[in-house]
């Protein structure tokens, strides 16, 4: 492989912790259970693990709510843990890449215990108060992305403070100068200690309108739909001066070496492009969630990709989601057969590509018995189909008890087929997910054209999507069959010659194509 940064050529593997292993029997997975598992990983053949948040919370979203950004939760570990971890990691040739949460606090940080102590604390304005109106209603209409008004009001100091998320998550104050600067000193805590990137959560956030002017009503939203999306957000989030303080961040990581700078961004592809920064200052990879929200066709999908690549910046490198700890998995949402499909794709398109734990072993939804919810945003607004504990429940290892994942029962229940749907089960199968994703892996790791080629649309029709890789003499055409029936995809007698390097159905290695190609139902091919 060429000389090329790691997260350009790299994979990304998200872990989320209370899932990945638990190595000390309380059901909730945990640092050393990790560091475990590395070898698995390094197996695997991603190249960077991103951990979700793993600091000291009170865990009313799931360590999404930090009480310490310097500290790690007692039911993770401990910093001596973390660091066997991060040494664990890097002697495998791995990089490990940490959530970092600064849009919002936990209610319970010292932060916003003294900033709620008084109007004249010096941390008051490290948070976002404003007065109540003239009758004593919230300062705007600015909804929770949990549902209700994203205001809380403080009886002892009579105003009312921003939270975009839970109440108990209320919103740091990035225009504040001193904020900023105990954040830079929280990157610049783990930095130190060896950390390879962070991964930023809600980025786009993390500045306001200056005049918390009402958002637009949403005139397409209709009950049913969450509560957020009853206003438009014109006002509460992607405001220009976020493109300063992101700035501001990779200022502090580009005085390390190597570090890479991940924005969580949920917004149309001409909005997301501009988190690159200016001359390239900002996000070094704002995640691109497209493959997650489109629909599931041929065409949809060609249309996304070429957008997309059609409005990066100049040098501003592209990257590849299909989920994540928020979002339905994809085995879910397209079915078992699409989901070999889908991971060709993520695997063989242009950009750094990010795998969610457990999509490699084929884990689709898993019910959730009421009784067991834990998601908060299922508890503000049930019912409305937003659970996001079916793509939280463990990872599922091998046929002992509780999967390999605990000896205690797992916080959240396994699937019902645990006994089938396991690496050590799926290992020892050659035509499984887990051995797919497994060549997948290798195929992009050696060959230069899908790690860091070009890409090229390549004309077809039907259900089919077509496109090739190239880097110098090195090419790779992919050709997957995005729907259920078989068919059969013309390519063009450019393409003649050309042989099978990966089916998705991990047999036709070396079958020679002509200029046109047979597909079964739900299979894709790699070919060079
Ligand atoms: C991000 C996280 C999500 C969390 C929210 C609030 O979207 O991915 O899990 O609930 O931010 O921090």
């Amino acid at each position: 492989m060429p000389a090329s940064t790691w997260w350009k050529h790299g994979i990304v593997y998200q872990i989320y912790p209370r899932s990945f292993q638990d190595s000390n029997g309380d059901g909730v997975g945990d640092l050393r259970g990790i560091a475990s598992r590395l070898d698995y990983l390094a197996d695997l053949g991603i190249d960077a693990v991103w951990i979700s948040p793993i600091y000291p919370s009170p865990m009313a979203d799931f360590g999404y709510d930090v009480a310490d950004y310097c500290g790690i939760h007692p039911l993770f570990g401990t910093m001596a843990d973390f660091d066997h971890l991060i040494a664990e990691v890097h002697r495998r040739g791995l990089k490990l890449i940490l959530d970092f949460v600064p849009n919002h606090s936990s209610d319970q940080h010292p932060w916003f215990v003294e900033s709620r102590s008084s109007r004249s604390n010096p941390k008051r304005d490290w948070y976002i108060w404003r007065d109540p109106k003239p009758d004593g209603s919230p300062p705007n209409n600015w909804v929770s992305n949990f549902g209700g008004s994203a205001w809380q009001f403080d009886e002892a100091s009579g105003q009312y403070y921003y939270h975009a998320f839970l109440r108990e998550q209320p919103d740091l104050n990035w225009r504040n100068p001193e904020l900023r600067e105990a954040m830079h000193d929280v990157l610049r805590f783990w930095l130190d200690k060896g950390v390879d990137g962070f991964r930023v959560d809600v980025i786009w956030h993390l500045i306001k309108d200056a005049e918390f002017r009402d958002n637009p009503p949403n005139p397409a939203w209709h009950p049913g739909r969450p509560e957020i999306e009853s206003l438009l957000q014109v006002y509460s989030n992607d405001q220009e001066e976020v493109h300063e303080v992101i700035a501001g961040m990779r200022r502090v990581l580009d005085d390390y070496q190597d570090r890479v700078l991940i924005g969580e961004i949920y917004l149309p592809t001409e909005r997301l492009v501009t988190y690159y920064g200016k001359d390239l200052s900002g996000a070094h990879l704002p995640f691109n969630f497209q493959l997650i929200q489109t629909a599931w066709n041929a065409r949809a999908i060609a249309r996304l990709v070429d957008e997309y690549e059609a409005a990066l910046p100049a040098g501003g490198w592209p990257n590849w989601v299909l989920g994540n700890h928020d979002q339905p998995r994809i085995a879910a949402r397209i079915g078992a057969e699409q989901a070999r499909v889908a991971a060709m794709l993520l695997l063989t398109l242009r950009g750094t590509p990010t795998m969610y734990y457990g999509d490699e072993i084929g884990l689709a939804r898993v019910e959730i018995p009421p009784e067991r919810v834990q998601d908060p945003w299922e508890k503000n607004e049930p019912g409305l189909g937003f659970n996001r504990d079916p793509a939280r429940t463990p990872m599922q290892w091998d046929g002992s008890g509780h999967a390999g994942f605990s000896t205690a029962e797992p916080w959240l229940p396994l699937a019902p087929d645990h006994a089938a749907t396991n690496v050590a089960a799926l290992a020892a199968d050659p035509r499984s997910i887990l051995s797919l994703y497994r060549q997948l892996l290798a195929l992009r790791r050696n060959t230069r054209a899908l790690a860091i080629g070009t890409y090229r649309a390549v004309q077809t029709d039907g259900p089919v999507f077509a496109f090739s890789r190239m880097y110098g003499s090195d090419q790779a055409l992919v050709v997957l069959n995005l729907s259920g029936e078989q068919t059969t995809a013309t390519l063009g007698s450019a393409w003649d010659g050309l042989r099978v390097r990966l089916s998705t159905h991990l047999d036709r290695f070396g079958e020679e194509v002509g200029s046109e190609i047979a597909l079964r139902p739900n299979e894709g091919v790699v070919l060079g």
